[in-house]
């Protein structure tokens, strides 16, 4: 067999080619980064873990009618997808303040936003992933003013789509990431992953405030337990997956 050809190497993934010019293969690893790669680790077992609950929430958004790059789980660290230009955006959307909202705002950890805010970052790791305006971004030309809607209003759905699916896991979406591409034909693709590592997921099981945390923040604040809190995460995800197979 032939080696298959590496088109580009992230933090925690690997994309391949293949044989169809449409279809890209993504490898999870279990490659851990954050603060813009100043810290770096491995979670084990992440690799497979983010990719199967990746496969399982990609699929159900489908089911919704949002378009995305998923075609099928190859194997547990292995996704095929549509082969997409991935518009160089982090578009973030919060439920509740965390993280960086917190760092250049007033508002408090935890503190429930009025409206689900939508941010759109740019993907550039020598800047920093600096958060934009819709100007900037416009002035970019990273998109247009359509897609920038268009954007905005898939980020939207997702999130109430997502809020509802984590809530029957007793999950609270806190905040996420997603990133959109551009199939061959100009559509406009949900890619990327969506796990753990990009989402912060609060456990509404528990009431301290370190030992709910299920995300990634559980290693870039040195919380401990952060594979159990990953494998937590793909239990109830699988469980509910399954619920909605059998109704
Ligand atoms: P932030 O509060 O650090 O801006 O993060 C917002 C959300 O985006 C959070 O769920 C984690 C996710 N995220 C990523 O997936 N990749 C990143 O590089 C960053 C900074 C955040
Ligand atoms: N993935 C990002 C990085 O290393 C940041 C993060 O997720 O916190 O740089």
């Amino acid at each position: 067999m032939s080696t298959p050809s590496k088109l580009y190497e992230g933090k925690a993934k690997i994309v391949y080619a293949t044989k169809n010019l449409q279809e890209y293969l993504t490898y999870f690893k279990d490659d851990a980064t954050a603060f813009n790669a100043l810290k770096k680790g491995t979670i084990m077992g992440k690799g497979e873990i983010n990719c199967t609950i990746s496969s399982a929430l990609l699929n159900y958004l489908g089911s919704k009618g949002i378009k995305t790059h998923f075609l099928a789980q190859k194997s547990e660290r292995e996704m095929l997808v549509k082969a997409v230009q991935i518009i160089p955006l982090e578009v973030v959307v919060r439920n509740i303040a965390a993280g960086s909202l917190c760092k250049q705002t007033t508002l408090p950890e935890g503190q429930k936003l009025p409206f689900p805010l939508v941010e759109f970052y740019l993907k550039n790791d020598d800047l920093g992933d600096p958060l934009l305006t819709v100007d900037r971004l416009n002035i970019m030309n990273i998109a247009t003013v359509e897609q920038i809607n268009q954007l905005k209003d898939n980020a939207l759905k997702i999130n109430q789509y997502l809020i509802e699916f984590f809530g029957s896991c007793d999950i609270t979406l806190v905040d996420f990431k997603l990133e959109f591409g551009l199939d061959f034909e100009g559509n406009l693709l949900l890619a990327d992953e969506i796990s753990p590592d990009t989402c912060r997921l609060w456990d509404n099981l528990e009431q301290d405030t370190e030992k709910r945390v299920l995300d990634k923040d559980r290693f870039r604040r040195d919380l401990g337990k952060v594979e159990s809190a990953y494998q937590q995460v793909q239990k109830r995800v699988l469980t509910q997956i399954e619920k909605l197979k059998n109704t």
